[in-house]
């Protein structure tokens, strides 16, 4: 695997309205499994090794709180602590250890678009970490929209070894061998644009969405194949307006890979995926796509 000090996205911190409400709907629809519950927070986990993937802590107006990333080691989150503060991060806080369920040692900055973002090591693991049928394995990317996604993309390439792997609407960057882990979307506010959760393949994709459809939630977008990535992907509405992603079979790069530029990409007539078997992106998705901002300060779990 190709990767620096930051080895992985580990994963994000929500708040939300109804953590009870939101527990339900992603362990029984969006099948992740409750692995920690702390003074009114819950902490679900993936099919992978992440002690968890996501954090629901209860809040007045949803919000995405912090976004959080594995390092290689202690020496690997020090050499990221010098980095981002020498990049010019408006915060950051010591590194210390990390005070909450999977423990390890880290510490949070915020970036210059106001994210919360940690860097995590020696986090506790599952031992039985395994792809699995009709569950997601971990988040594997987060887009935001940004006025300057230039200028966000170059603060996390300069700040914490990220590649740029393409350009389309986006701009996509990865800190290992999946084609992104982040991507950038042209917006007028920094705010989540949506979170992809990483399936065991189509079927899985395609049988999550038959349970998003039965639970009142149908496919906003999809399916499709994205350009970018290659990823088969299918969009969602879940609750408090967080727009949330299946997909399965990302994109592998390796150290060769050039970048492709916007018009790089052939999509079938009117499409704006591979398959161009999808109509458009919902207009209440993409209303939605622009309602999540992040929490202001420092994340403090
Ligand atoms: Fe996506």
């Amino acid at each position: 695997m190709i990767a620096g000090d930051v080895t992985g996205l580990r994963g994000v911190d929500l708040g939300v309205r109804d953590v009870a409400a939101q527990v339900r709907f992603y362990t029984d629809v969006w099948r992740l499994a409750v692995v920690a519950e702390r003074n009114g927070s819950v902490y679900l986990r993936g099919s992978g090794g992440y002690c968890h993937i996501l954090a629901l802590h209860p809040r007045s107006e949803p919000a995405l709180l912090c976004v959080n990333l594995a390092a290689a080691d202690r020496n690997a989150v020090d050499r990221l602590h010098a980095r981002v503060t020498a990049a010019g991060a408006p915060q950051v806080g010591p590194t210390a250890p990390i005070d909450g369920p999977g423990g390890g040692y880290g510490f949070v900055f915020m970036d210059p678009e106001g994210r919360s973002v940690r860097v995590i090591t020696e986090d506790a693991r599952h031992a039985d970490a395994r792809p699995l049928p009709d569950r997601p394995e971990r988040i594997t990317h987060l887009v935001f929209n940004t006025p300057r996604q230039e200028d966000a993309a170059a603060f996390w390439v300069r700040a914490l070894g990220f590649h740029v792997s393409d350009r389309s609407l986006l701009t996509f960057i990865r800190c290992n061998d999946d084609h992104h882990c982040i991507a950038f979307h042209p917006g007028g506010s920094s705010t989540l644009h949506h979170i992809a959760f990483e399936m065991d393949g189509i079927d899985s994709v395609m049988r999550g969405a038959g349970r998003m459809r039965d639970a009142g939630r149908p496919i906003e977008w999809g399916p499709g194949r994205h350009g970018p990535g290659n990823n088969v992907f299918a969009y969602f509405i879940a609750p408090d307006d967080f727009v949330v992603e299946y997909t399965a079979e990302v994109e592998k790069v390796d150290r060769d890979h050039r970048v492709r530029e916007p018009g790089a990409w052939v999509y079938p007539p009117g499409h704006s995926d591979l398959w161009g078997a999808t109509p458009p992106p919902s207009a209440r998705m993409k209303a939605a796509q622009e309602k999540i901002r992040f929490a202001e300060g420092l994340f403090h779990p």
